[in-house]
């Protein structure tokens, strides 16, 4: 597939089979995120891959709404930039996730992503909190986000072409 069909073809799938990634699969979608541009080439991102169905249950749960897709697929992974090392960690956790999202979509595989970063769980706590204390990372890492993955239980139509917004991509055009 040309990169161009694969960001056609990229859709945020919420529902997956129970086919589990392959070893292999899983190894190209983080080396997606390995490989992902990161400023002064600081590659302090750190990913946590969960598998075992419990933890998917809870990560599902950490944030008010938004996040339960993530019970029922086969694996997830956590995002996380480091606040102490990265001036611009969100940037570079988040290119890193979205990396991996392109790549699964090569392999045929659905991912979608579940904001934890500025989330709250319905009693205020917040969503990095929550994670911090069931994954046990370091206060100076920071959950961005998670990304499902798995196959995908349902077809989602392609971008649709005709609808892409031209109009906010604006040219700059010297003044005569
Ligand atoms: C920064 C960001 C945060 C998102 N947060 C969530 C989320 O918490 N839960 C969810 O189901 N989808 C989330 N998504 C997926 C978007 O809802 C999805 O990308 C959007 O609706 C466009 O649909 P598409 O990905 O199929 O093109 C998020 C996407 C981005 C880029």
């Amino acid at each position: 597939m040309d990169f161009k069909d694969i960001v056609q073809k990229r859709r945020s799938i919420r529902k997956f089979t129970d086919e589990p990634l392959t070893p292999e699969q899983l190894q190209t979608i983080l080396r997606a995120a390995l490989m992902s541009p990161t400023s002064k080439s600081c590659r302090s991102w750190e990913f946590i891959v969960v598998e075992d169905k419990d933890m998917l249950y809870k990560l599902s749960r950490c944030k008010a709404a938004g996040a339960e897709f993530i019970e029922h697929a086969p694996l997830a992974v956590v995002v996380l930039g480091n606040a102490e090392n990265d001036d611009v960690w969100v940037e570079d956790a988040s290119i890193a996730a979205v990396s991996m999202q392109y790549q699964a979509t090569e392999l045929g595989l659905g991912s979608c992503w579940a904001q934890v970063r500025k989330r709250m769980m319905g009693d205020g706590n917040l969503s990095d909190d929550v994670l911090r204390m069931l994954l046990g990372y370091s206060d100076s890492l920071r959950a961005v986000c998670i990304v499902a993955f798995g196959h995908p239980a349902i077809e989602r139509k392609e971008q649709d072409e005709s609808k892409l917004k031209w109009e906010n991509v604006h040219i700059y055009e010297k003044p005569e």
